[in-house]
């Protein structure tokens, strides 16, 4: 893993300097793991454990996902002329196959019954590398607070836990490397294009946001005959996963994972803001009963 030691000053590089790209390049290329999901090894569950894995709604979305995240980010990495940057962005579609190669080695190991995905292709390179990455920043940072809950709960059996707990960290190392993309491409813009990318940012995150309220709104209304919740699953997966907790517990769980996978990378790396300021937000706005 590159990692800065805490007692050496590091100072971050400028923005879009070649010293950055190196960083963004190499921290993302140094700390891939190698595993391979056709070989994994699947633990024998009980009856009760294969019934509760089996009634999770959320396979076929997860699946879908991860194809689509896939097959953008992949198409990407052509948005580089930089070798570096290119190299780290087809590791990353490289990882995201991976996750949907996971994925389908389990649902066929458990049978769990799945469509497989109609391929997908981007229609734009750089907006949809945009939205799939702002909407990562979102779930993978809920997706950290429920695992952690699904581990603690022992809803998933530990051997379950292992599995899965490198697909965990690797969407900690995409946001991160997402982030410091973002920053780097507009960077790399001549200045008065930069205003129209922060704005185009801000119209995806908006619409990321919106996507989300309108699921937080839904939870606990009564959804039309097989609705079930895919959409934004890691929103409302906790329900899914039976675990009685409040959303104060589960947002301040969030932040603490967050932070935990995040504290193992290169320290001149820019970190998330945005979605743990949100959250620290509602930590304060909401009571702790809710
Ligand atoms: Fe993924
Ligand atoms: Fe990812």
């Amino acid at each position: 893993m590159s990692v800065v030691p805490a007692n050496i000053e590091s100072e971050s590089p400028a923005i879009g300097s070649p010293e950055h790209r190196h960083l963004l390049g190499r921290f993302f290329l140094d700390t891939h793991v190698e595993y391979v999901p056709e070989r994994m090894p699947w633990p024998k569950l009980g009856e009760q454990e294969l019934a509760r894995l089996r009634r999770l709604p959320f396979w076929q979305e997860a699946v879908s996902t991860e194809n689509v995240t896939s097959n953008t980010v992949a198409a990407a990495a052509e948005l580089e002329d930089d070798p570096l940057v290119r190299k780290a962005i087809e590791l990353q579609g490289f990882e995201e196959a991976r996750h949907a190669r996971l994925l389908v080695a389990l649902t066929s190991h458990y049978r769990i019954a799945i469509e497989p995905p109609p391929p997908f292709a981007p229609r734009s390179l750089e907006s949809d590398f945009l939205f799939a990455g702002f909407g990562e920043c979102f779930d993978s940072f809920f997706a950290f607070g429920l695992f952690a809950l699904a581990r603690e709960s022992g809803f998933f059996p530990p051997a379950l836990v292992k599995v899965f707990e490198p697909v965990m960290q690797e969407e900690a190392r995409h946001i991160l490397f997402f982030v410091n993309w973002v920053q780097y491409r507009r960077a790399q813009l001549p200045w008065w294009r930069r205003p129209a990318f922060r704005l185009r940012c801000g119209w995806i995150i908006l619409k990321q946001v919106a996507s989300r309220v309108r699921t937080a709104r839904s939870l606990g209304k009564p959804q039309p005959q097989g609705a079930g919740s895919s959409e934004n699953f890691t929103l409302t997966a906790h329900q899914d996963l039976g675990a009685q907790v409040t959303l104060h517990r589960l947002l301040g769980l969030c932040l603490t994972e967050n932070e935990r996978r995040m504290a193992g990378y290169d320290a001149r790396l820019r970190r998330p803001r945005l979605v743990p300021g949100i959250a620290r937000l509602l930590l304060r706005l909401i009571p702790a009963s809710v």
